[in-house]
């Protein structure tokens, strides 16, 4: 998938959660593969960075199967968790999970939920959450404005949003392996043990069209977070940035 094919696609949420509900059933083993298991680490220090106080709720976005849900309400047990996506065959994974792990999901009124509806769009009230997180999700986000904004708007102030995500490293050797791993082995292991090369085709495309570390920091200033740093793990490859809604003054998509 080139380029066009990708923002063409990108730029239709509905079509990409179809996408991620046709590889739902080989996404975990895929994501094992990918990162000879790093992923499950990487989450794991984006649920630390998500600092979640007692009675805190926590909103994983684009949770997918769910582990970084399921890891949130592991590490913070007095905190209610959502996850929210838009792929239902990937909830009804992410359910299952919860439930396997015994972290609470045993329905819709448990600690742990998970709820089908856009990032863009979060079904919840103003300041509902101390931390919103994102693990190679915010990528797939047409309109990351937009959705910086709506996910402020569901923060309490002095809360937090964490984005784990896929990034091309700064030029050098980890520049090298992306374009290696994810341009050429990727697909094809996509294509082998997804039985889907287009969509794995499409995650090296949708990384390309997707800003750099600094870009992405600039957008969540520009959407009004602050205290906003970030740090590149697994070779460059992937970036962790960590933003706060400031406890008092700034109003929603602030620029000062
Ligand atoms: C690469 S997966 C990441 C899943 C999970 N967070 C993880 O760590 O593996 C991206 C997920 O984002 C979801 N998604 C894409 N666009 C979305 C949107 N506009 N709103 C909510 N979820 C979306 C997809 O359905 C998919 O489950």
């Amino acid at each position: 998938m080139d380029h066009d094919e990708a923002a063409r696609l990108r730029s239709e949420p509905l079509r990409v959660a179809a996408m991620f509900g046709r590889i739902a059933a080989r996404y975990d083993l895929m994501n094992t593969l990918m990162t000879a298991g790093l992923d499950r680490r990487w989450r794991r220090l984006a649920a630390v960075e998500a600092d979640l106080g007692p009675g805190d709720g926590g909103l994983d976005i684009c949770c997918g199967t769910g582990d970084l849900t399921i890891e949130l309400a592991r590490m913070y047990p007095h905190s209610a968790v959502v996850g929210l996506d838009l792929s239902e065959p990937m909830l009804i994974r992410a359910r299952r999970k919860a439930l396997r792990a015994a972290v609470g999901a045993a329905d819709d009124d448990g600690r742990v939920r998970f709820v089908r509806a856009d990032a863009h769009e979060p079904p919840f009230p103003d300041a509902a959450f101390g931390a919103i997180t994102a693990a190679f999700g915010i990528r797939n986000l047409p309109d990351l404005p937009r959705a910086f904004s709506a996910l402020w708007r569901v923060t309490r102030p002095g809360g937090r949003l964490v984005c784990l995500e896929i990034t091309t490293p700064p030029a050098g050797p980890g520049r090298r392996f992306h374009a290696f791993w994810f341009d050429r082995c990727v697909p094809l292991l996509g294509r082998l043990i997804a039985g889907d090369g287009a969509a794995y085709s499409y995650l090296p495309a949708s990384v390309r069209a997707f800003p750099d570390a600094a870009g992405l920091a600039g957008l969540l200033h520009e959407a009004g977070w602050r205290s906003i740093r970030f740090r590149r793990l697994g070779m460059g490859i992937v970036a962790l940035h960590v933003a706060e809604k400031p406890a008092s003054g700034l109003a929603g998509g602030g620029t000062s």
